[in-house]
């Protein structure tokens, strides 16, 4: 097998060698020609801003701006780049369209959580088409860092925990954003980011240092990157954080040695806002004039906003600390993606676009229905959802009514105004009482509880909406305590106090720890931040008129300082086994033992307080155990795996199958389970369905002991079921 691959590899480089040019690398290099320094400087240049960069954009000074949104102050900096510059280079126009550009999706966390990539993509391609109605044909996501820490604001901008579902998730992204064609009008380039490692932020504090072992980088954290690349993302963005003290915007080996030399890939790369600049900070660059040396000889491509490559390129190649042949290679891969975009035939954006195109019927539609896929429900006691019998109900919480909030971190572009709040969507629904009880989520203010109590007491039911405003999650926004904030939790227990079914929806960036909220209320749907059409889709969940499908993306704390836990973590060598001694347990003047002698905490044990891929249905699911076509298998077989699974409730659901699977003896430790598969699987109340799995054996390779990416033969477990914690395990080998 690695003979093969090595055979492989080299006939790929000899054919990438020899391959005759195609017509975009002939138009660069033409164009490469007859640039000076200066313009492909100029072109390396990244600015924020709009109309006020027309001089610059004029002189060539600029290659890309970042967050302009208006078509007209765009056409403008488009017309002095296209029309006075010397050369005529038009200017990429980039934005953050994180998670829709007008219609807002749910934010990348809770798309995660719909375990469905074509409703991921769906949602990328309709960012697309409303983006670049607008000018902007570059988006900076999706964003693919690994992350296993909620204190970590960040949390919310990616796909959670687990690296599969990272890549199907970011895969999904980059196909729906760029379309089929890059040159398609309303394609707009992909940015992978960040590279690398930036979801591992010690003690989720953001921007923190990261310590990742170069296995660890290749098996968890590298995955979505290599596996985007090769689904033609575009271009890469490198990350803030360092590793092991080296800051990635300086990392050669990441930037050269894996993206290019190892993947092959041959798109743009950009570093982070200012992240070459604070190479300085980090204590890695001497000043900025340092820190463009470093960074464009580590392999980057364009500069965000630290301004050193515009200032000090020139000098830098004069001294000969940068050659011309990095430069060349930097702006051959910003001019290729212009002429990929179609940027040199079509520079302008009709500015009569985006009226026809935001908010569009269809867009509202794709949107309602990831909201309604996204939501996941926690706890339903005595089957109190859905509410579709109570009349009058009572709406209360500070998320029950914020349109701006339940948008989410990074949604620059969407209107509050077309944002569709639960309040709004429940009042068509129900004789609703309203009484907001918090004015947002911070607010300790309890002097109208007991009029939301009283409230309650009138009505069949209460839903109680809290969960974090949008600015407590995204960049810059970590936090030590993960319960509600403000009296959000008193609101709650004053709520139930009334004696009535209630229901809480939780409307977050972040897995919030919400054990004591689950105490006092009857059920649980927890949304993220749901986007413009949050509103509707939450009720219809409530009411019954769609049944909730959402699945977690990442573990469910019962206390911040489990941090960081996930599921498919390594044993220790004193793995947890149910016989955990508690601080209740402990006998005063205990004798000096090794309590327990397990990994886990005295106050809060050892489990989350829900397991990764946990979410109920308002219907209930019945695995069979799983058959193997085969237990015993080759390297080269693909592993077929057989399950029925039987909706045996009353409600039309839909239910994620989950396939896991355990290496159980390594050359290295190996994880005590990794997802490998999930499928959606709608079944009738009553019916059931034969479902296969097919999984590849290679695809249980792995960076072992030798730094080599392998197949170890030996025995392996695998588990079908509804979450990470469940199911029966079946055994396999292979030879
Ligand atoms: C963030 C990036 C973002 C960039 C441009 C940075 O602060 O880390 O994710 O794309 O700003 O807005």
């Amino acid at each position: 097998m690695k003979i093969r691959n090595i055979i492989l590899g080299t006939v790929m480089l000899i054919a990438a060698s020899c391959a005759p040019k195609n017509e975009t690398e002939r138009k660069v290099d033409e164009l490469l020609s007859r640039m000076t320094l200066r313009e492909k400087v100029g072109q390396m240049n990244q600015l924020s801003g709009g109309a006020w960069l027309v001089d610059q954009a004029a002189r060539g000074e600029v290659g890309s701006i970042l967050n302009c949104v208006d078509p007209s102050e765009i056409n403008a900096v488009q017309k002095a780049a296209v029309e006075q510059s010397r050369l005529g280079i038009p200017i990429l126009v980039s934005r953050d369209v994180i998670h829709g550009f007008r219609t807002i999706f749910p934010i990348p966390l809770g798309q995660a959580a719909t375990f469905d990539p074509a409703i991921v993509e769906q949602g990328a391609r309709i960012s697309a088409i409303e983006a670049t109605a607008s000018g902007v044909r570059w988006t900076f996501s999706p964003m693919l860092d690994v992350a296993r820490d909620p204190r970590w604001g960040r949390v919310a901008e990616g796909s959670g925990e687990d690296p599969y579902l990272d890549v199907q998730m970011g895969v999904a992204m980059v196909k729906g954003y760029q379309g089929a064609d890059l040159s398609d009008p309303t394609a707009m380039a992909a940015c992978i980011k960040h590279f690398v490692g930036y979801g591992a932020a010690e003690g989720g504090r953001d921007y923190n240092s990261t310590m990742i072992s170069e296995r660890s980088l290749r098996n968890t954290y590298f995955p979505a990157f290599k596996a985007t690349a090769e689904a033609g993302a575009a271009t890469l963005m490198t990350s803030f954080n360092e590793i092991d003290g080296i800051p990635s915007t300086g990392n050669r080996w990441l930037l050269k040695d894996v993206l290019r030399d190892e993947w092959g890939w041959d798109g743009m790369v950009v570093t982070d806002w200012n992240s070459a600049g604070e190479m300085i900070a980090h204590g890695f660059s001497r000043d900025l004039k340092h820190s463009a040396e470093q960074a464009i000889n580590a392999g980057v491509d364009m500069d965000m906003m630290s301004y050193g490559f515009i200032q000090y390129v020139e000098e830098l190649v004069k001294e000969g600390k940068v050659s011309e042949k990095e430069i060349d290679r930097a702006v051959r891969n910003i001019l290729k993606l212009k002429f990929e975009l179609g940027l040199f035939e079509n520079p302008y954006v009709d500015e009569t676009l985006s009226a026809k195109v935001d908010y569009a019927p269809e867009h509202l539609a794709a949107a309602k229905q990831a909201a309604v896929e996204s939501a996941i429900l926690l706890q339903n006691r005595n089957n109190v959802l859905p509410l579709d019998k109570a009349r009058t109900i009572l709406v209360t919480g500070p998320l029950a009514d914020a349109p701006y909030e339940q948008m989410g971190t990074w949604a620059f572009d969407g209107q509050k105004e077309y944002t569709v709040t639960p309040l709004a969507a429940l009042r068509e629904e129900y004789d609703v009482i309203w009484e907001p009880g918090l004015e947002y989520s911070r607010d300790k203010d309890k002097s109208s509880f007991a009029r939301v109590r009283a409230a309650a007491s009138r009505a069949d039911a209460a839903v109680v909406f809290v969960g974090e405003e949008a600015i407590l999650s995204g960049e810059a926004h970590s936090l030590s305590d993960l319960n509600l904030q403000g009296a959000q939790s008193e609101l709650i227990a004053e709520v139930a106090k009334a004696g009535k079914p209630v229901v809480v929806v939780v409307m977050a960036g972040r897995p919030l720890t919400i054990e004591r909220d689950l105490a006092n209320c009857d059920a649980m749907l927890y949304s993220f931040h749901p986007g413009t059409m949050g509103g509707p889709a939450l009720a219809d969940l409530i009411k019954g008129k769609a049944v909730p499908s959402g699945k977690l993306p990442m573990t469910f704390l019962r206390d911040a300082g489990q941090a960081p836990f996930y599921y498919n973590h390594n044993n220790t060598g004193r793995p947890c086994n149910g016989t955990e001694t508690l601080l209740e347990d402990i006998p005063v003047a205990a004798g000096q033992t090794s309590l327990g002698c397990t990994s886990y905490y005295l106050d809060t044990g050892y489990g989350p307080l829900f397991p990764f891929g946990y979410g109920l249905s308002y219907s209930s699911f019945e695995y069979d155990k799983p058959v193997l076509e085969k237990n015993v298998l080759g390297c080269d077989d693909v592993l077929r795996v057989n399950f029925t699974l039987r909706n045996t409730g009353k409600y039309e659901a839909t239910e994620v199958a989950q396939l896991y699977v355990q290496d159980l003896v390594g050359s290295v430790v190996r994880p005590v389970k990794e997802l490998k598969r999930f499928q959606r699987v709608s079944l009738a109340p009553g019916e059931s369905r034969t479902v296969t799995f097919e999984l590849p054996v290679g695809e249980l390779a792995f960076w072992n002991i030798d730094m080599k990416y392998l197949v170890e033969p030996g025995d392996f477990r695998l588990w079908v079921a509804g979450d990470s914690a469940s199911g029966d395990a079946v055994e396999f080998v292979v030879e």
